[in-house]
């Protein structure tokens, strides 16, 4: 089977070794609110807090050939023009790597006697990407040959970057000074940011304009100025600002030499923003620049990079006999986490980072991926998303991360919103200790004025549902669920609509969620063991009423929610079941299946085991659990954009593996290890054999792998943002290696077959530090420990 790379796990790195992946295999730089996407050929992009209007780079998505555009380094060595990268050239290289690091990036080519070795990272502290470039001489003999470099700006917004061309056309504005070339376009109106394209050394010559150093009909790949050797020494006005310096170098054998390159982006206020009429104020960039001179200023700022990430991963960590299960848990998940955090449905190569703000519910569950390691970023983030709720406890569906104001794009009124607002804020607190935070006062809508402390907002999160019950009891759907594709009110015929904001048909709805149902269950028990702890102490009458909701709700679903052999997925607008052995397809949903045994409703009465025997009997197949199955093979108004799918992809029964690990932890709290391990390795990356078949990258998880009524079942989509990183890390840390954080302590309750044998386990947890050696004998069982600070070392059987 062709590989294409391997891990390091030493390093923390995955090795590429061959360029032409079977899509770009990314990474992600950047740790504050400087973020940079970088394929393995060195395309993608950069942008300051928001990809969407704040882009500096521009990057033409789903284009042919794919992925270009990003920095692009060009060797002209005779008539011989190549990249470090192998793209945009696509010259045969003598070699090639390139290693994704934790927020860097490394990539070397060699060609014809001469090795370039490119660092690229996103340093703490400063809004830019340096690129450390080193050139060596490997031949015998003198080399003369010129260093290109080549970055295309996009005007700011992504979105009309890409439509509005009458206009955009017209405003490309630079200005050019020393060693550094600045793109400045809107400035003079009501930007106060631009970005630059610096060097710590003289150029020998430099492009600003595209034309120029391209030629009109000319692609990344044979830039007209790279083979002149020249350089037109443009100056952009209009058209495509870019920025493109050369470099006249020489080299004896053995020789080395060393550019550092800094891309920033730059903030004045106001006030400050011209120093003459024109003339920007150029004194942050300069300081930027100063700041990443030497090598050894690149060198320690690389090295504090790094202890930043060593710092966040050591405080996790598990060595066992399964080498796969280790690189995920002490190095990919986690890496993948806190990316998907500082992201959230945005910026990907396949999120545009134009469509999609920050999700109420995705980010609350992100939360689950990333609070043992920055905490009081967990926190900030739960009372931005909190305020961002309505009175009634109903919520815009997703925020803007520039204003951290709700957005209408998407509208509100998905009925599980609320919800996991208590889900993200319990995660915090278990992890934390810190009930403080549900004294903090919230406004709603972000209106001053209307604050109530958070504690108050979950109350309202949880009123919510039992004010919005159905004919069964069961939740009502309302716009969907976690199920975004589930539209049991939109009955849409026209496609100019969007299945997420139509709503033709909701007055008088019947359609209830299962998947709600048991969100509300499992949620709703552990608000009542938070409320009842001594450091809320809330009122036992309202502690009582939301045992008495939860018990209720229980009933219902056993009454109402289970089909004989399973957890029915919903009813729709008429009452109807949805899940059900009664329907032709679609019979059978994991999202209920999941939560429903999360949640252990009907546990006593064998409900929970029924249901996950039909999930491995009717949702499992080679490459993970399916999300329904049969797969709908037509288009079903009353049921939405689910069917709307070609079989097999997305929420028509792709392997959508978000709510994969929900069924692990259902098989895990059910004690059945062996299929709870069998679901974990289907869908975890390391695990994949075939990588041409997986296509993406091989280190990160996706949000949907192709299922079993696909053409290529097994092909991964959607890599790296997804909710997938964060339950699966939940999955693995919690249910399988069994270290749960709980108000008081940790419970330690392990579910692996035996034959995974002896592993350990380093876990920092507050302000303790916990070494365990957990030997799996078969006997299971837990074991809780009591929270107290210092260092603790157990040897533990289960
Ligand atoms: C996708 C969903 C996504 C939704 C909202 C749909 O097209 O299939 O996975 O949640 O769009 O953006
Ligand atoms: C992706 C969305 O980001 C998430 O919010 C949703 O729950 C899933 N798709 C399932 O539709």
């Amino acid at each position: 089977m062709k590989s294409f790379g391997h891990f390091d796990d030493a390093h923390r790195e995955y090795v590429i070794t061959d360029p032409a992946t079977p899509w770009p295999w990314i990474n992600y730089m950047g740790t504050e609110d400087f973020f940079s996407l970088i394929s393995n050929t060195a395309g993608g992009y950069c942008f300051c807090k928001d990809a969407k209007f704040r882009r500096i780079l521009r990057y033409r998505y789903n284009g042919v050939p794919m992925d270009d555009g990003g920095r692009y380094y060009y060797i002209k060595d005779g008539d011989t023009v190549w990249n470090p990268g192998w793209k945009p050239c696509k010259t045969p290289l003598d070699f090639y790597e390139c290693r994704h690091g934790m927020g860097y990036t490394r990539l070397t080519g060699e060609k014809g006697g001469l090795k370039a070795d490119v660092l690229f990272f996103v340093p703490i502290g400063h809004r830019c990407e340096v690129h450390r470039v080193k050139l060596t001489n490997t031949s015998a003999s003198k080399k003369s040959f010129q260093l290109y470099s080549f970055v295309e700006w996009c005007l700011w917004n992504a979105s009309t970057d890409m439509e509005n061309f009458q206009r955009n056309l017209s405003t490309g504005q630079v200005e050019i000074e020393g060693n550094v070339l600045y793109h400045k376009t809107e400035y003079r109106e009501r930007r106060d940011h631009y970005a630059f394209f610096g060097v710590n050394r003289a150029f020998d010559g430099f492009d600003t304009d595209r034309e120029t150093f391209l030629g009109l009909y000319n692609g990344f790949d044979a830039p007209e100025q790279v083979r002149l050797g020249a350089s037109g020494n443009s100056l952009a006005h209009g058209w495509s600002p870019v920025a493109a310096p050369r470099f006249d170098l020489k080299l004896a054998p053995g020789e080395s030499t060393e550019l550092i390159f800094v891309l920033g982006y730059v903030e004045n206020p106001q006030e400050e923003k011209f120093v003459a009429p024109a003339v920007i104020n150029k004194a942050p960039a300069r300081e930027m620049m100063a700041a990443y001179a030497t090598p050894e200023q690149v060198e320690a700022a690389f090295g504090e990079l790094k202890a930043f990430w060593d710092g966040l991963l050591d405080r996790f960590t598990v060595e066992s006999s399964v080498p796969e299960l280790d690189r995920t848990v002490n190095v990919w998940n986690q890496y993948q986490c806190m990316i998907t955090f500082f992201m959230s449905r945005s910026a990907s190569y396949f999120e545009s980072g134009i469509g999609r703000g920050m999700g109420f519910r995705d980010s609350n569950q992100d939360l689950a991926g990333i609070v043992h390691l920055i905490p009081g970023r967990a926190r900030q983030r739960i009372l931005d998303i909190a305020a961002t709720q309505f009175p009634d406890g109903g919520c815009y569906h997703q925020y803007q991360p520039l204003t951290k104001r709700g957005n209408n794009d998407i509208g509100g009124g998905f009925n599980d919103d609320p919800l996991w607002l208590l889900f993200g804020t319990i995660t915090y607190i278990r992890e934390t200790g810190d009930f403080g935070i549900l004294q903090e006062p919230v406004p709603f809508d972000n209106q001053p004025g209307t604050e109530v402390s958070l504690l108050e907002h979950l109350k309202i999160s949880f009123r919510h549902v039992t004010d919005n019950l159905g004919p069964h009891g069961l939740p009502l759907i309302g716009r969907a669920d976690w199920n975004d594709c589930l539209n049991l009110n939109c009955f849409s015929w026209n496609p100019d609509e969007s299945f997420q904001t139509t709503e033709n048909k909701s007055e008088g709805s019947k359609a209830e969620s299962l998947m709600i149902a048991g969100l509300f269950v499992a949620e709703g028990k552990d608000f009542a063991e938070l409320l009842a702890h001594p450091a809320v102490a809330a009122d036992p009458d309202y502690v009582a009423q939301v045992g008495e909701a939860v018990a209720a709700m229980e009933e219902a679903v056993k009454r109402h929610g289970w089909d004989g052999e399973w957890f029915l997925r919903a009813y729709d607008y008429y009452g109807r079941k949805i899940g059900s052995r009664e329907n032709e397809e679609g019979k059978v949903f994991i999202e209920s299946q999941g939560w429903c045994t999360m949640a252990r409703i009907g546990a006593k009465e064998g409900l929970c085991d029924q249901a996950l025997d039909a999930t491995v009997k009717y949702l499992e197949c080679e490459h993970g659990i399916v999300l329904n199955t049969p797969a709908y093979t037509r288009y079903l108004p009353e049921y939405g954009e689910i069917s709307s799918y070609p079989q097999g992809y997305k929420e028509n029964a792709g392997i959508f593996c978000h709510n994969n690990p929900w069924v692990i932890i259902g098989e895990a709290m059910a004690g059945r290890a062996e299929d709870a391990w069998r679901h974990y390795r289907k869908i975890t990356p390391a695990f994949t054999k075939d990588q041409a078949l997986r296509k993406v990258e091989p280190y990160v998880f996706c949000q949907m792998v192709a299922g079993k009524d696909a053409v290529r079942p097994g092909e991964g989509k959607n890599s790296w943002l997804t909710g997938t990183a964060a339950w699966t890390w939940k999955a693995v840390s919690e249910a399988l290696l069994g270290i749960k954080p709980q108000l008081d302590g940790l419970l330690v309750e392990p579910c692996l077959p035996a034959e995974v044998g002896t592993y350990k386990v380093h876990r920092r947890f507050r302000e303790a530090e916990y070494e365990l050696t957990i030997r799996l004998t078969g006997k299971g069982g837990s074991r809780f420990i009591p929270y107290r600070p210092g260092r603790q070392v157990l040897e533990l059987e289960f």
